[in-house]
């Protein structure tokens, strides 16, 4: 792609249409999006080791109830998570594409003798085998995926978990992403970072789909040196409180509770809706 591509380009993105999501599967991608992982200056990629403490602490008391479960975490990134829950005596199974992530998360078990299994996997083709306490797909991922592959992802769940097990998602809400969608265009220079290792410009649109209630960020990543470009897009469904009982109950869950943070963590944002489910 070059510069005219831009210039040509369609006024309007339908969601999903122009990519998928960010390439965190891509193996150079994924080795940078593992330094925003590991960093302590912002929450982007993960929240900062802080934060997840205080996550792991609510799903050891308050969930699991400080029984050892058998639990899966889907799209576990570096698995900060696995490894705090398997250190409370959980036994636990990480999956995630992202090629880099998976490799720091088994060096990291290997060190700490976590004894965590990590799977490199893209969840839309995986079995998720069978006899869990507890599955968490956590940090918003699971708006990402299109409305089927979400629901995929659910069924396949729900056969992973024991009769009484539960699955705790955590999605963004359905005002952050009205929000996210309508956001203004925008660019910003850098010398090197997530999009590349050398000199680039992004360049980012978003849209709101009122017919498909869902969020696309356009981005447009610019070489500094030879003015190629490469073209990227995000999406993220939104669900309101009655779509996911709907789905969920359609899915095979009986109950569902939602939360509208991490119980007794204060972040007032309104942008994450946390939603326990029982088999
Ligand atoms: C926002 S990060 C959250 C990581 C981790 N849950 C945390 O909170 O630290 C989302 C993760 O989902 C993974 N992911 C996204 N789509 C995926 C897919 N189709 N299959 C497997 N992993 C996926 C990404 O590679 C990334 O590690």
């Amino acid at each position: 792609m070059n510069l005219s591509d831009i210039v040509n380009r369609s006024e309007k993105a339908i969601p999903w249409r122009e990519g998928e999501k960010i390439p965190w599967d891509e193996p150079a991608f994924s080795q940078r999006m593992l330094r925003e992982h590991l960093s302590q200056e912002h929450d982007a990629a993960s929240r900062r080791f802080e934060i997840i403490d205080q996550h792991v602490n609510w799903i050891h008391h308050a969930l699991l109830k400080e029984q050892p479960s058998r639990l899966l975490d889907l799209g576990c990134g570096p698995g900060f998570y696995v490894s705090r829950l398997a250190k409370l005596g959980h036994s636990c199974t990480g999956v995630d594409f992202s090629p880099a992530s998976i490799e720091y998360a088994k060096k990291q078990n290997e060190v700490q003798h976590t004894g965590c299994t990590f799977i490199q996997h893209d969840l839309r083709s995986l079995d998720f085998g069978s006899g869990y306490d507890l599955v968490m797909l956590i940090y918003g991922e699971f708006n990402t995926f299109r409305k089927p592959d979400a629901r995929n992802i659910l069924i396949k769940t729900h056969e992973a978990l024991k009769p009484d097990g539960r699955l705790l998602i955590e999605l963004n809400s359905y005002s952050c992403l009205h929000g996210f969608g309508l956001a203004a265009s925008g660019w910003h220079a850098s010398q090197g970072g997530l999009f590349s290792d050398h000199p680039y410009l992004l360049m980012e649109e978003s849209f709101w789909n009122e017919e498909m209630k869902a969020a696309t960020r356009r981005m447009f990543v610019i070489d500094a040196a030879s003015g190629d470009v490469q073209q990227m897009a995000d999406n993220h469904q939104a669900y309101s409180e009655d779509d996911l009982r709907i789905l969920t109950r359609e899915c095979g869950f009986s109950r569902v509770e939602f939360h509208a943070n991490w119980p007794g963590l204060c972040d007032d944002s309104g942008d994450y809706l946390l939603m326990v489910c029982e088999k």
